[in-house]
This record gives structure tokens, sequence and C-alpha cells, in this order.
């Protein structure tokens, strides 16, 4: 019997050490320990011992079984540290790994252009207002003192939807509606971006499709100097401190005086370079007082009230600070234009 209990001793101690893991550890528990098992086997043979032989062998069994949880307590400890180990190690980062380059977007010229605007006059208390690019000739046309059969209508070639409907050849039709809107006739300081449309031919400077900001303001005493500063601060702000305007006078059928806005060129400075054509301006903008009839035609008294408004190209303006040749490039979302667009701008 005693024997068996050495062998038993051994033969555990060595399993011990083979397995390799908490499981198969906690197999060897069961095998050895449990019901079942040899030690079990040996306790219930006890009954056809004597006193003497029961002690003796009683004492080697509890000892074997002290001894046999104690290597197996051992052997667990050993183990779980060394899984842990392991699955730490396998789960670890390496840090150095290149990562996965994220792809960020950037935002259109375009939207930068109108963004920029919008935040500069909202800061001088302007409000953003915007209108339906599917307009009616009476706000398009009619209302900005372009009645039907005007000439002036031949130069913004329209698609035209119905007889009275199109979509809209300019966004000064906002104009129109912001005055119309304005139900007590209070002084007015908007500027409306939006997409405009005509039915030219698309080349490198044509687009049917294409952006304006117009701007408007209305007020009693509101003069020709308020004008001129205002879109002095525009012209320093999108082309920097140094630019100088110029006007010239022009013709707009809803401005009186109609006036067209030259930058001084920020190429050349103003001596003359091939961006200015030699004359060291640039034209950027058409504005102009509002037209007494169209202030009357939109509910104000213009007798009271006078206004000036201006019509913005965000393309042109893009055109013009960027360096871009062809304006399709603004529509046709080619990821080479544009990423190389967000690079001149250092990702702004
Ligand atoms: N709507 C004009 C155009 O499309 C631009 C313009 C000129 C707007 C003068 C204005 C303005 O408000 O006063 O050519």
């Amino acid at each position: 019997m005693i024997e068996k209990i050495n062998g038993l001793k051994e033969e555990i101690q060595k399993k011990c050490q083979i397995v390799s893991s908490t499981k198969e550890l906690n197999d060897l528990r069961v095998e050895y320990l449990g019901k079942k098992g040899p030690i079990q086997g040996l306790s219930s043979m006890m009954g056809s011992l004597t006193i003497e032989e029961k002690k003796e062998f009683g004492r080697s069994l509890n000892e074997l079984k002290t001894e046999v949880n104690h290597w197996i307590e051992e052997r667990k400890h050993e183990l779980e540290k060394k899984e842990l180990e392991e699955r730490l190690e396998k789960e670890s980062i390496d840090i150095t790994l290149p990562s996965t380059e994220l792809k960020v977007g950037g935002v259109h010229p375009i939207t930068k252009i109108i963004d920029e605007v919008e935040e500069l006059f909202v800061s001088m208390g302007y409000d953003v207002v915007e209108g339906p690019e599917v307009e009616l000739d009476l706000y398009n046309f009619e209302r900005l003192n372009l009645p039907k059969g005007h000439p002036a209508r031949d130069s913004q070639d329209s698609f035209y939807i119905t007889d009275e409907v199109l979509l809209r050849t300019q966004t000064s039709p906002v104009q129109a509606r912001t005055m119309e809107a304005n139900e007590e006739k209070k002084p007015i300081r908007v500027i409306c971006p939006g997409k405009t449309y005509r039915r030219d031919n698309d080349d490198a400077t044509h687009s049917h499709q294409f952006h304006q900001i117009e701007g408007l303001v209305v007020d009693e005493n509101i003069s020709l100097a308020d004008l001129k500063g205002t879109l002095e601060i525009l012209a320093k702000t999108m082309f920097g401190e140094e630019r100088e305007i110029r006007l010239r006078p022009s013709f707009f059928p809803f401005t009186e005086p109609s006036i067209e806005v030259d930058v001084s060129c920020f190429k050349c400075g103003g001596k003359g370079c091939s961006l200015c054509k030699g004359t060291g301006w640039i034209e950027i903008l058409g504005s102009g007082m509002v037209h007494p009839n169209v202030l009357k035609a939109n509910g104000y008294d213009p007798d009271k009230y006078t206004g000036f408004a201006f019509g913005i190209g965000p393309e042109r303006i893009a055109m013009l600070k960027y360096g871009i040749t062809d304006i399709r490039n603004f529509y046709t979302n080619d990821l080479r234009f544009l990423n190389d667009f967000n690079r001149v701008e250092g990702g702004k």
C-alpha cells in the first residue's frame, strides 16, 4: 500500500511539471483528487486494514493529499504567470509600426471664399439670407428694373422653365425678396450667397452654373462713401491689407450710379504685370447705389431711403487669389486639383 502511495506521489509530481496550461492542470487535479480518482480509491480500501495499518496508511494518504494540493497550487501560480505574460506579449502594440493614413477632406475653394466673405460681413452686423434657385421672372428681372423686353436681359441668357419661371441668373432677386419681406420697411444689411445659372457654353472662363454673393444695404442717408468704405474693407480682407480700390463708372439696370470696383494688383503691387494686363488694377465686382425704381418696386420710399448693392463672383475671386486658370476645375472634383488647393492653403 505504502509503495502504491509513493508511486502515486512520484507520478503526480512528474505530471504536474509536464502540464503546460492551467486547463491541463485542472484536468490533472480532477483525475487524481476527484471522486473517481486513485487517491479516493485508496481511501475506500482502508476498511480492510487493521487499526495499526489504518493509522499509518491514513497518515500517508493525508500527507499525499496535502502534498498533491501543494504541488498543484504551486504549479497553478507558475502557469497563470506564464499565461498572463504570453497574453500581454500577444496583445502588446508596436507603436513604431506606420499607421494607416487617415484621409481628411478639405473645404472646397468656393465654399472657403463664401465663408470668408460671410464672416467679414457678419462681423459688420449683416445678416446672411438665401433665396430660391428656381425663381420668378418677377424677382429675377422685373423688380430689379429690368422689364420684359429690356435689352440688358440679353446679357444674362437664361434657363426658362415656363414664361414666368427660370433658374435665377444672379443672386440680385434676393434683394427684391428681402425688401418685400421686410414688412415694416426697416433698414436692411444683408449678404446673400448662392448658386446661379446662365445658358453659357462651358469653357475655361464660363460655366452654366456658378456662384454669386449679393450684398444689400438700405437705410436713411446711405451714400457712395459707405459703399466705397465697405468694399475697401472687403478688398483688403480678401487680397491683403496693402490693397487699394478704384471705382469705375458702369451700368447695371438696378443701380444708379453703377460702379465697377477694381483692386490694385496683388501680384505686382500695381506696377503692371501679366495678371493685371499691365494696368496695375484687377476688376473684382459690380456694385452701385440702389436704383430708386428698385426701392419703389419693392416697397421702400426712395425719398426717405437710399442704399447700395454689390455682387461678387466667388469663382472669379478664387481664380485670382489662387491662380486658377480654368473655372471647370471647381466643378469636376478632381482630387488632384482639390488636394493641391488644400496644400496651397496649408490645410487651414
Ligand atoms: N447681378 C449682377 C450680375 O450678375 C452683379 C451685380 C452688379 C449685383 C451690381 C449688384 C450690383 O447688386 O449692384 O452681373
